[in-house]
């Protein structure tokens, strides 16, 4: 069965997640498809779909929802919901279940993984998640993973497509909706410390709304920035800063605890 994962994932806790997942589920011959990269794509080859984001202020963030809403129409296909988050994971699972549903789908699974953060204003709370997932979380993970597979084995089988559930748990069930009015502040304003910057372009590589332009040193428009972080994160030169923000608090990639525990090898 071929089946395809489209994810968007900035600092890669996502990507590594979702490898793990396409490696487990032998069931599926999974390929991947980058959101920020490929923003159209024809799903009708694929039997099943995987949806692949992180937490962003307790919901999917806006570009993975945009880039749903304007899939194709499908007919009762399945699918599955998955995100990462660093602290608490709000509504994004049944946020993502239903504009998936919305286009069609049928969703027969979902879950969130609790990995480290990636926020630099989390991580100077003291509340980086390093450790995470715990072994508990892995547990859970694998049983989610083991549980898809299941369904899949009944698909291929041609018995009906069963809708799974998607379960937040009550805290996150509880939780308000997080002003995006807090998220710009929190930032700052961004700034490039030209004589760290190399003019690599690897920020403006990474930047998935194209608010970056290279002249030679960065640029950014405001306008269609969405707080992401990615830049100031993935700057190997940690050129980029903020009013707010400066040298410290990064999380370029999944560091080597994380990558142990989500090995493919
Ligand atoms: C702008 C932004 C907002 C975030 N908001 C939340 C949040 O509300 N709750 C949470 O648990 N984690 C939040 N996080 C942490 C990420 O969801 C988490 O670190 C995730 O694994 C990063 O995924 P990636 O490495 O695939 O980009 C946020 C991260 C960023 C950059
Ligand atoms: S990633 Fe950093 S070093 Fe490279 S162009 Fe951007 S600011 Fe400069
Ligand atoms: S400019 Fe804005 S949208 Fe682009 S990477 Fe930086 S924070 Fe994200």
């Amino acid at each position: 069965m071929k089946g395809i994962i489209l994810y968007y994932s900035n600092t890669g806790n996502t990507l590594l997640a979702c490898n793990y997942m396409a490696y487990k589920m032998k069931q599926v011959e999974f390929e991947f498809c980058n959101i920020k990269k490929q923003k159209k794509i024809n799903l009708d080859q694929y039997e099943i779909t995987g949806f692949a984001t992180f937490t962003d202020a307790w919901e999917p963030p806006k570009l993975f929802v945009d880039f749903i809403i304007q899939l194709p129409e499908q007919k009762w296909k399945p699918a599955f919901v998955f995100n990462t988050f660093g602290f608490l994971s709000g509504k994004t699972l049944k946020s993502m279940a239903h504009h998936v549903t919305g286009r069609g789908f049928t969703v027969i699974g979902g879950h969130s993984l609790h990995t480290p953060e990636n926020y630099p204003p989390m991580i100077r709370a003291g509340l980086d998640g390093a450790g995470s997932p715990n072994k508990g979380e892995l547990k859970k993970f694998d049983e989610f993973i083991s549980n898809l597979g299941d369904k899949i084995d009944a698909i291929k089988n041609k018995k009906e497509i069963m809708p799974g559930k998607v379960k937040i748990g009550i805290i996150n069930t509880l939780l308000p909706t997080y002003p995006r009015s807090f998220i710009q502040p929190l930032m700052g304003e961004k700034k490039v410390d030209a004589e760290l910057c190399t003019e690599c372009g690897i920020c403006r590589k990474e930047c998935p709304t194209g608010a970056i332009t290279l002249d030679p040193k960065p640029v950014f428009d405001t306008t269609k920035c969405h707080y992401c972080w990615a830049c100031y994160n993935r700057c190997l030169q940690k050129a980029v800063y903020t009013t707010k923000f400066r040298g410290k608090y990064h999380y370029p990639r999944p560091g080597e605890r994380m990558k142990e525990k989500l090995s493919v090898l």
